[in-house]
């Protein structure tokens, strides 16, 4: 057995405790900090720079290096010769199905890609993000059949019908807003060409099977946005499902959390920002109120990444590949964006503060072209995340060490006080 490592902390009082330091499969070892109490002092680290918050065996990043991988296996080998639920079946189960796994999974989720009839009832005008958070959260409401998260076999069949609705109440929150008719699933389609036909066909359509350049390009998209280890949104997710709550519920506080541009939001965010720029000729001028601190870049920079986001050049290619395509190669916003990202990667700002574009830098502008609105683009992301999202609920609620998530703080207010006599 290998001898166990310890940091040792000396306060400045000269008291000391013992610290294991933990090592992972891959990556930084970490400190384990629990025995601090026994000092009764916490850790301060505000937004996560330095802190751990869950073992996980689904997702790696390693930013310095620029390496993304799905259970051991490389985004951009995932990226190339998978498909989305065959990747949604690697993160959810840790390995790669056999054919007649895939079969029996693809069947179930086929199985359950209709959604109640009462759920979607919202404004009209309301952001498709609304609408996710809404009605995502009220599938509890309606499938409380199987909702004793300490079953495996409940855990599973909730997992199914998140992976198999969330299209599906995504592409109705499109139509609800636009006031066409909702298209229902169809099995004969597959996963990606079934939400793509639910999107844009409409009853009146002689020909309804979408375009396959098209399907393969959100294909793509989804699987690079599937998981991304412990982000903002997983972060929320997880907290949520600590105290044991419905995994439809966590779900929708995972899209909650994605809707910000800081996070999920920014694929919408820098598309509004190219548009905002508007020409190529405005791209230094933009470049100095980046400097000069007015507006962040959209698209740019990362909490993790610091040399490349291994998605954005997966992303970049399929950006080239559907453009042209779609003979849409001198598309101007596209053009736009590769002057932009050429300025700003030659700035000492940028140089400096290690800032790259990230996967939604480009997801915007390949969005755009398949015909996806620009509010619908967060929607994109949610959908793909889910699968994401409930992998990591379903490893936090099969650990049996798991305990309800609640963090510290370092109390700055008053000190105590007596309530006035008078007032
Ligand atoms: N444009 C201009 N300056 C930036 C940017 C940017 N996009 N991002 C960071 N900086 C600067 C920041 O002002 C700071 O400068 P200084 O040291 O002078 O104060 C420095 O770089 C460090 O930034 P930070 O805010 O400490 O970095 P963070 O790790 O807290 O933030 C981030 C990460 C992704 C929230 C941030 O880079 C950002 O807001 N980017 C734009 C939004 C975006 O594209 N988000 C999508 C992330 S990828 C998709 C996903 O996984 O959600």
């Amino acid at each position: 057995m290998e001898k166990q490592r310890n940091a040792i902390l000396t306060m400045d009082d000269g008291r000391t405790v013992e610290l294991p330091i933990l090592s992972g499969t891959l990556g930084p070892d970490v400190v384990d900090i629990r025995n601090l109490s026994k000092l009764g002092v916490f850790t301060y680290d505000p937004a996560f720079f330095a802190t751990a918050s869950c073992t996980s065996k689904i997702t790696f990043i390693d930013g310095d290096a620029g390496l993304l991988y799905y259970r051991g296996y490389p985004i951009e080998q995932l990226a190339e010769k998978s498909d989305f639920l065959e990747v949604s079946y690697l993160l959810l189960n840790g390995e790669l199905p056999t054919a007649a796994q895939k079969a029996e999974f693809v069947a179930k989720v086929k199985d359950h890609t209709m959604v109640h009839e009462q759920l979607a009832r919202f404004r009209r005008d309301a952001h498709p993000m609304a609408v996710m958070i809404g009605v995502v959260g009220a599938l509890s409401a309606f499938y409380h059949d199987s909702l004793d998260i300490n079953s495996p076999e409940d855990r599973e069949i909730s997992a199914i019908r998140l992976i198999a609705k969330v299209p599906t109440i995504a592409a109705m929150a499109h139509k609800y807003h636009t006031g066409m008719p909702f298209m229902y699933p169809k099995n004969k389609f597959g996963y990606v060409e079934n939400f793509l036909y639910m999107m844009f066909a409409t009853p009146a359509d002689e020909n309804d099977t979408p375009n396959p350049l098209l399907v393969r390009a959100l294909e793509r998209i989804l699987i690079l946005h599937a998981d991304h280890e412990q982000n903002a949104s997983t972060s929320t997710m997880r907290l949520a499902g600590s105290s044991g709550a419905s995994p439809f519920a966590c779900i929708a506080s995972g899209i909650a959390s994605l809707w910000g541009p800081a996070h999920g939001g920014a694929n919408e965010a820098a598309l509004k920002m190219l548009e905002e720029i508007g020409d190529v000729s405005r791209v230094p001028e933009y470049v100095q109120g980046v400097k000069d601190k007015k507006y962040k870049l959209m698209g740019f920079g990362h909490r993790v990444y610091k040399n490349m986001d291994p998605r954005a050049n997966v992303m970049r290619e399929t950006c080239y590949e559907v453009l042209k395509e779609l003979n849409l190669e001198n598309d101007k916003l596209f053009a736009l964006a590769m002057e932009l990202e050429k300025t700003a990667l030659r700035d000492p700002y940028f140089i400096e503060r290690k800032l790259y574009p990230n996967v939604d830098f480009y997801s915007g502008i390949v969005l755009r072209a398949l015909g996806i609105p620009m509010n619908m683009f967060t929607v994109m992301f949610a959908v793909a995340r889910t699968i994401g999202w409930i992998s990591q609920w379903s490893e936090m609620i099969g650990d049996e060490d798991h305990k309800i998530g609640r963090p510290r703080q370092l109390y700055q207010g008053a000190v105590k006080r007596d309530f006035p006599a008078k007032r």
